[in-house]
């Protein structure tokens, strides 16, 4: 704050003028009360000089005593106020007069404006104890200038001594103000600047103890009352709005999960309607196919009987024809298998003797070993045993067929490894299909779970997706670890024991079964 600004100086400001100003008016005010008691004092002292003066001049005048009458006009020139004195007889004849040179007259003009002209006394020499004879007049000249003259210079120092007391008063009253109010001002000021509004955490403001019990006092009283206030409302709103906070960031939560639970939905839902869409076609081409394929396997077969088996060409072009109908039936098989949105038919089979079975009736490629770790021989799973083994079996050809075409993997293995196993986790039941072949580069990775996308000459691109259609419906999932030139890991998950997961999947120990 600019000092100009502050109270005291304002204060100081003010209280100077105005004890310049009262100075002037109160000693002004003073001199005219003394001016006018001076002058009634110099009217009586007048009126009894002149009386004095009266009887000796009466007697002068009347014996013509010029002598007399000069000794009685000096004795009135000895008045510093008397410029002039004349005793002139009746017969106008001057007996004595006497007149103050003009340069002892000195006096300042303002003194000569305020005390008036110089005034002219006439006193008549009646001799008023005997026959009221008029021996002559006595004439006196006075300048009131001079009788005040010494009143005048008293005035000057009353003028200057006024304006001086006030201008003491007025510093004294500065002074004990800026003590009393202004310092205390200050520094409550500064105290309140140093508190932070937003967060007064607990900062209060504290007053000098000489003013603890005046006004000051009491408005640190209330402003720290007030602070309290604000502080706990403060506190209050923070902690309503971390509640807020917490409860948005809970519903936010909740929206989420229900979102991704209804995307989930809608997305089983169409996939489900487009299955049934795709079920009802398969089954009808697919039984329309059946049947002329049918006639030419059996028509093939007559013709195998009847041809001549010496021909090489009719043999590879009958070859051919057999070849392509079982192709076509696979792919009728596959279609059908993913299409299929029948309930399971679960029953209830140890894990690991259930996949030893299956395992043990496919047909090896040459050059791949098998490598079996099952690890659950005491676990129990209600599984469809016909559907999780197509589902088995796809992942497993795809894996025999990567191998198959990649005999060498970068590792320099030359030896083609396939390896099953079984393992457990707290909520899981897992089938690890894992090979040493190419791996699966990232854009076809992103691809793999689609209908009919496949990398292989004679591949319809359904075997995955059936896999996973199959173990969804399990209540479980695929999950696929790759490393290009390395090999690939497919993982079968399904749930363990929670009867709230879908499907309402349960694991038993086997022995609870026999
Ligand atoms: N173990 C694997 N190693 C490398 N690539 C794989 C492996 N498994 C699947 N793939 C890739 O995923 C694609 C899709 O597999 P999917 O089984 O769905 O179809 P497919 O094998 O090509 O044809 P089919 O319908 O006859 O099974 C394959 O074409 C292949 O490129
Ligand atoms: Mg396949």
């Amino acid at each position: 704050m600019p000092s100009r600004k502050r109270i005291s100086v304002k204060l100081a400001r003010y209280g100077v003028a105005a004890a310049f100003f009262l100075g002037i008016v109160t000693s002004v005010a003073q001199i005219f009360q003394d001016l006018s008691n001076e002058a009634d004092k110099l009217d009586s002292n007048i009126g009894s000089v002149l009386e004095m003066a009266r009887p000796p001049a009466i007697a002068a005048a009347g014996s013509l005593d010029d002598t007399q009458a000069a000794q009685i006009i000096n004795g009135l020139m000895t008045y510093d106020f008397v410029v002039e004195a004349q005793i002139v007889s009746d017969l106008g004849e001057v007996l004595a007069s006497r007149t103050m040179s003009r340069r002892n007259r000195s006096t300042p003009g303002i003194a000569r404006f305020i005390s008036g002209d110089d005034t002219r006394h006439v006193i008549p020499l009646i001799d008023a104890a005997g026959n009221n004879t008029n021996y002559g007049q006595m004439i006196v000249i006075i300048d009131p200038s001079l009788a005040f003259s010494g009143f005048f210079e008293r005035s000057g120092f009353i003028i200057i001594a006024g304006i001086l007391r006030n201008f003491l008063l007025a510093f004294v009253f500065f002074g004990v103000f800026h003590w009393l109010v202004a310092k205390p001002l200050i520094r409550l000021n500064a105290s309140i600047a140093g508190i932070d509004p937003r967060n007064p955490e607990g900062h209060r403001i504290r007053t000098d103890s000489q003013h603890a019990d005046d006004e000051f006092g009491n408005l640190v009283e209330n402003i720290n009352d007030f602070i309290a206030a604000t502080d706990e409302h403060l506190t209050e709103r923070s902690r309503a709005e971390m509640a807020l906070q917490t409860l948005n960031e809970e519903l936010e939560n909740r929206v989420a999960e229900r979102t991704a639970a209804l995307e989930s939905a809608q997305k089983e839902l169409v996939a489900k309607e487009r299955l049934a869409t795709l079920g009802q076609l398969t089954a009808t081409v697919s039984h329309e196919l059946r049947n002329p394929l049918g006639a030419m396997r059996i028509s093939t077969h007559v013709l195998r009987t009847r041809m001549d088996t010496e021909d090489d060409l009719q043999v590879r072009a009958v070859e051919r024809v057999e070849r392509g109908i079982k192709r076509c039936d696979n792919i009728i098989d596959e279609l059908l298998d993913y299409s299929r949105i029948k309930d399971l038919d679960r029953t209830v089979v140890s894990i690991d003797e259930w996949l030893a079975a299956l395992l043990d009736e496919q047909d090896l490629p040459g050059g791949i070993v098998l490598e079996r770790d099952l690890a659950l021989p005491n676990t129990s799973v209600p599984i469809d045993p016909e559907r999780l083994r197509r589902a088995v079996i796809n992942v497993f050809e795809n894996a025999c067929q990567a191998m198959t075409n990649n005999a060498k993997t970068e590792t320099g293995d030359t030896q083609s490894r396939l390896r099953i196993a079984t393992r457990a986790t707290d909520d899981r039941i897992e089938i690890v299909i894992a090979d040493t072949g190419p791996g699966i580069p990232d854009e076809v990775m992103a691809q793999i779970f689609e209908p009919l996308f496949s990398t292989k000459n004679f591949g319809i691109g359904l075997g995955l997706p059936t896999a996973k259609h199959i173990v969804e419906q399990h209540g479980g999932n695929i999950e696929v670890e790759t490393e290009e030139g390395r090999g690939t890991s497919f993982v079968l998950w399904l749930p363990r024991g929670d009867q709230e997961a879908l499907g309402s999947f349960l694991v038993v120990p086997t022995v609870l079964f026999k």
